[in-house]
């Protein structure tokens, strides 16, 4: 693909492009080395308590076909390299909601050539579905959906100029096409749809206006053209995961927020902080031609109102959005909360950058079922995660004895605070889950092509070992931690890992996968992750799909299901070519998952003649059973 068609690009393969991985190293031979498949499992066997539940399913048994399916509901299904989805036999799939469907009467119907027009574009589902989370309110149910980004091939196909919007009008389509919806989803004869003009049904884009709440609010660093209180900001951007507080609102996660900024003065020198987060000269949407808030030579604290946590209450249309700078400001993934013993509210999240790092949140007021929850988010303590090789860990709390820096600082610049301190740089921390039935929390580990070969956008090292056991590593894993005394607010806690992914048909070290990993299961890039009321963990891929070389036999991008008591790990659905499969919920009843496809190539799902369209499919057991 042409460097000029990079909008048509992935987040992931833009960064690829921006970032490319260095030749051949030294570390190579070193890797090659240390890591035979025999010397990672046995390394594994040498952690902590976490190990002896790894022990009984992946270690223990002698070969892959040991572990005894038990808890899965469904045949596993085989990989796919078609256009479409797929389910197991008993299983059905169909679409509830595509980009540019109106969630407004007021809106014009989708054109299948030409997609969306401006002046419906705040009035319909966004393009590149991914978080999504549903909310029950009395009779009603209520979903938040992200909107990551938009391919502009897709979403400007008749003015689409090397991969940028060419007018204003191209930037506004786009810009309110990502954020969130809110929609109201009911269950007709036809299956599951958007209640078209329900007064929960809203779009919140990258102009709405939100509150900044916690130590950043009023800081200098935030104070921008258009608020010179540095107390609210303009909209919210690449949003990539979800979370659910307690209290049942929704909470949306700002990732790849950098590259919505350019600058007009293309010699502009960047702060060593623009730099650590990836803000520079070259935007990728161009915005900057248009708008000076996007400018950083004129607007140069824009960037630090993105890149946060922001709470939305989907049951009020009218409320404003809250960003709360508590939770500390990077590539947010997503936002996994669990409640300690003492009612503390903890909030694990990632930081989606090649070794960057894993953060939890502890509040420090409790929460009480009904109470009071509007300091809960913002008044608190942020902690990075430092992993040893013996199995155990520590969360270090940020704070200004332990970094130096403010506590807007601390906010702010978080990654510096973090480096600060020692944490350990990890392989691309993607969704983080919190266990239903057990005091554990997983985390998923996409990739990380520069792991072992260069240091962070901070400096730091990145040595091959602990929860990031092998170098270059193009195919993910999933670490999980059992917090010290069963309490995620605790400081101190074990891990292991819970599976490495692999091509057992092509490598016979460590990147032939964990033992839980098969020529029948295998996948790359781990993603989304959510783990059921039953305790089944869902594992969703985005990855290479090209089928080939180190990824030959993994197909489609895919969702999974593991056991977390056995380690098996059984394939549930393909997803179309082209396609990531990202977020996943469940209606009220539990008898249907509502499932997101974010960037479809192809005709996905609408067929010949229509522009491919990000969507979330409605997915259900044909004898109408539970599923999940
Ligand atoms: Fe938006 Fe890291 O996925
Ligand atoms: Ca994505
Ligand atoms: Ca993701
Ligand atoms: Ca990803």
């Amino acid at each position: 693909m042409k460097d000029s068609d990079h909008t048509a690009l992935s987040w992931d393969e833009w960064d690829e492009l921006k970032n490319p991985r260095p030749e051949g190293n030294d570390f190579d031979s070193v890797v090659d080395a240390a890591l035979s498949r025999r010397g990672f499992l046995s390394g594994l066997v040498a952690f902590g308590s976490g190990a002896a539940v790894m022990g009984t399913g992946l270690l223990g048994s002698t070969s892959a076909q040991a572990l005894q399916a038990t808890r899965f509901a469904f045949s596993p299904i085989p990989i796919a390299t078609d256009g479409t989805v797929h389910v197991p036999e008993g299983y059905s799939w169909k679409p509830m909601v595509r980009w540019g469907d109106p969630l407004f009467s007021d809106a014009e119907p989708f054109d299948p050539a030409t997609g969306v027009t401006l002046t419906s574009s705040d009035r319909v589902f966004g393009e590149n579905t991914d978080g999504i989370e549903s909310f029950v309110h009395g009779t009603k149910q209520i979903i938040a959906v992200n909107h990551e980004y938009v391919n502009t091939t897709t979403n400007l196909p008749q003015t689409h100029a090397d991969g940028v919007a060419a007018t204003a009008e191209d930037a506004q389509l786009l810009r309110n096409l990502q954020g969130v919806t809110v929609m109201e989803v009911a269950q007709g004869e036809d299956g599951w749809a958007v209640v078209v003009d329900s007064p929960y049904n809203r779009r919140i884009t990258q102009d709405t206006e939100m509150m900044l709440t916690g130590p950043a609010a009023g800081s200098d660093m935030v104070k921008t053209l258009s608020d010179p209180d540095g107390m609210t900001a303009r909209g919210t951007m690449n949003n990539c995961g979800s979370g659910k507080t307690p209290w049942g609102t929704y909470l949306t996660c700002e990732e790849n927020f950098n590259g919505y900024f350019g600058s007009t003065d293309a010699a502009l020198e960047l702060t060593p902080e623009q730099a650590r987060y990836g803000v520079g000269v070259e935007g990728r949407y161009g915005y900057e031609k248009f708008d000076a808030r996007f400018d950083i030579s004129q607007d140069p604290n824009e960037p630090n109102t993105q890149g946060w946590i922001v709470e939305i209450d989907p049951t009020d249309p009218d409320s404003t959005p809250i960003k709360h700078t508590a939770l500390g400001r990077f590539k947010h993934e997503n936002a996994a909360c669990a409640i300690a013993p003492d009612g503390r509210v903890v909030v694990y999240m990632g930081d989606d950058e090649r070794s960057e790092f894993l953060y939890k949140f502890v509040s420090n007021d409790v929460y009480v079922p009904g109470g009071d929850t509007s300091t809960l988010l913002d008044d608190g303590t942020l902690f990075v995660a430092k992993f040893l090789e013996n199995g155990s860990g520590q969360w270090l709390a940020l704070t200004p004895d332990s970094t130096g820096m403010s506590p807007a600082e601390i906010a702010v610049y978080s990654r510096v605070a973090a480096s600060e301190v020692g944490a350990t740089t990890m392989d691309r921390p993607e969704w983080v889950a919190v266990s239903p039935n057990e005091i554990a929390a997983y985390c998923a580990l996409t990739n990380n092509t520069k792991r072992g070969i260069a240091p962070n956008a901070g400096g730091d090292e990145t040595p091959v070992g602990g929860p990031n056991p092998r170098a270059e590593n193009e195919y993910g894993q999933i670490v999980r931690w059992y917090p010290a005394n069963e309490d995620h607010a605790d400081p101190a806690f074990t891990w292991d890992l819970y599976v490495m992914a692999g091509n057992p048909t092509k490598h016979d070290d460590a990147y032939s996968g964990s033992r839980n990993v098969t020529a029948g299961n295998m996948f790359n890039s781990p993603d989304g992750l959510v783990i059921d009321s039953t305790g089944l963990v869902w594992i969703q891929t985005d990855g290479d799909d090209s089928n080939e070389g180190d990824f030959e036999g993994q197909g489609n991008n895919q969702m999974l299901a593991g056991d977390p008591a056995t380690g098996e790990i059984h394939r549930f659905l393909t997803g179309p070519n082209g396609g990531e499969v990202t977020g996943l919920c469940w209606s009220a009843d539990k008898r249907t998952m509502f499932i997101g496809i974010q960037h479809p190539g192809g005709n996905f799902p609408d067929g010949e003649g229509s522009l491919p369209r990000s969507t979330v499919i409605a997915v259900s057991r044909d004898d109408n059973g539970l599923i999940g």
